[in-house]
């Protein structure tokens, strides 16, 4: 699209907001692809399940995708959209650049879409079932998904660099942020639990290792032990980009994450200080004794998650990397 038709439009939208205030967006419901396009959800499903023949790591970083499309104007693909023209787009945030993968697990599942029921399951939507696929397949609950969501016709590099969190952020900081969502303390600590699945950089634990809130040695909340484990691993002057676990059983998703908290065995910042923080302590120890307890407020946070809408128009795109 020219800048010329995007400041048309944009004033269209402005004009016709001014008129009237938007209608809000049409509720989501189960099934909502029921009789569109039925075979929907096995499809995504057996695409994941593929993928993770493949790379067993494509779980942990499809299910992610969920969070940084949602807490982002909304789920509504936003995320997934590339740079085209004055529009930056959300990959090249400080929080996905070099780490938000498996985009092309969307566009697999995508195009298998397509060729079954062409124009009717949006990308939005596609990340909500294979986040909750990604799950299940991982030995984690399931549960039913709300589907009916449009895909955004813009996405916020701004947004994204605003919002979503770094490694290094504090149990305050996180309870307000969520809190921003409607979404609880225990919300907070049980979707955290999602870091049960998956690897992350050394970039998102340096800091933590060798310099914590700047005092030129190590966040004293790290277990010894695990400590010289990570030092070696990820040495002050070494790659970056060098990956670790982020539990004990990175492709189980279990309590197992929970445990390894309370014995000072967090990945990252924001993981340990669950732990440490009071407010999250008590989650933290429900959650790593009763793995029941776990997945119903697992469940419930992503639901909740999931629920976040934009309000603003969309579309169901053709490809999930460009609008129509
Ligand atoms: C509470 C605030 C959160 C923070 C600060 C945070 C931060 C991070 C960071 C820094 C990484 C590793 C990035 C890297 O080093 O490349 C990561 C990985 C991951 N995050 Fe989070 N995260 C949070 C919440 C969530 C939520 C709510 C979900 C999902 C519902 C989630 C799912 C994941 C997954 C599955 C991975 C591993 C991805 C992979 O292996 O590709 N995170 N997160
Ligand atoms: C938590 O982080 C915030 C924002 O970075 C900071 O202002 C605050 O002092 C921190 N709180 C604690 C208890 O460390
Ligand atoms: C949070 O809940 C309040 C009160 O129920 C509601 O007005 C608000 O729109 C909700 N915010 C979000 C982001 O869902
Ligand atoms: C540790 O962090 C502080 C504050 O951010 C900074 O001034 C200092 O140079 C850092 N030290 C090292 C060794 O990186």
């Amino acid at each position: 699209m020219s800048p010329t038709i995007l400041i048309l439009l944009y004033a269209f939208f402005l004009s016709e907001a001014a008129a009237t205030a938007p209608p809000p967006p049409p509720p989501l419901r189960q099934g909502f692809y029921a009789e569109t396009c039925p075979a929907a959800e096995s499809i995504a499903r057996n695409i994941l399940r593929r993928a993770m023949a493949r790379d067993a790591r494509s779980a942990a970083s499809v299910m992610r995708l969920q969070f940084h499309d949602c807490f982002v104007n909304g789920c509504d693909g936003s995320l997934l959209l590339e740079k085209r023209g004055r529009m930056e787009g959300e990959k090249s945030a400080l929080s996905n650049i070099n780490s938000v993968r498996s985009y092309e697990v969307i566009d697999e599942i995508k195009e298998a879409m397509e060729a079954a029921c062409p124009a009717v399951v949006s990308c939005a939507d596609i990340i909500i079932m294979a986040a909750r696929d990604a799950v299940l397949l991982s030995g984690g609950p399931n549960w039913e998904v709300k589907l009916g969501r449009k895909d955004s016709l813009w996405a916020s590099l701004e947004a994204a660099n605003e919002i979503m969190p770094s490694p290094r952020a504090n149990a305050t900081f996180l309870i307000h942020l969520f809190s921003r969502y409607n979404l609880t303390v225990k919300d907070l600590v049980a979707l955290s639990g999602s870091h049960s699945i998956g690897k992350a950089r050394c970039f998102s634990v340096l800091f933590r290792l060798y310099n914590q809130s700047g005092s030129g040695k190590p966040d004293p909340a790290i277990n010894p032990t695990f400590r010289k484990d990570l030092d070696k691993l990820c040495p002050q002057h070494g790659d970056v980009e060098v990956t670790a676990n982020l539990d004990a059983t990175p492709k189980r998703f279990d309590n197992q994450y929970y445990r390894d908290l309370a014995h000072g065995r967090g990945f990252l910042n924001s993981d340990q200080t669950l732990y440490t923080s009071m407010e999250t302590r008590k989650y933290v120890k429900l959650f790593a004794r009763s793995e029941e307890e776990f997945f119903i407020a697992f469940v419930r946070g992503m639901v909740k998650l999931g629920d976040i809408r934009s309000g603003l128009h969309g579309e169901i795109r053709r490809n999930c990397r460009v609008v129509n």
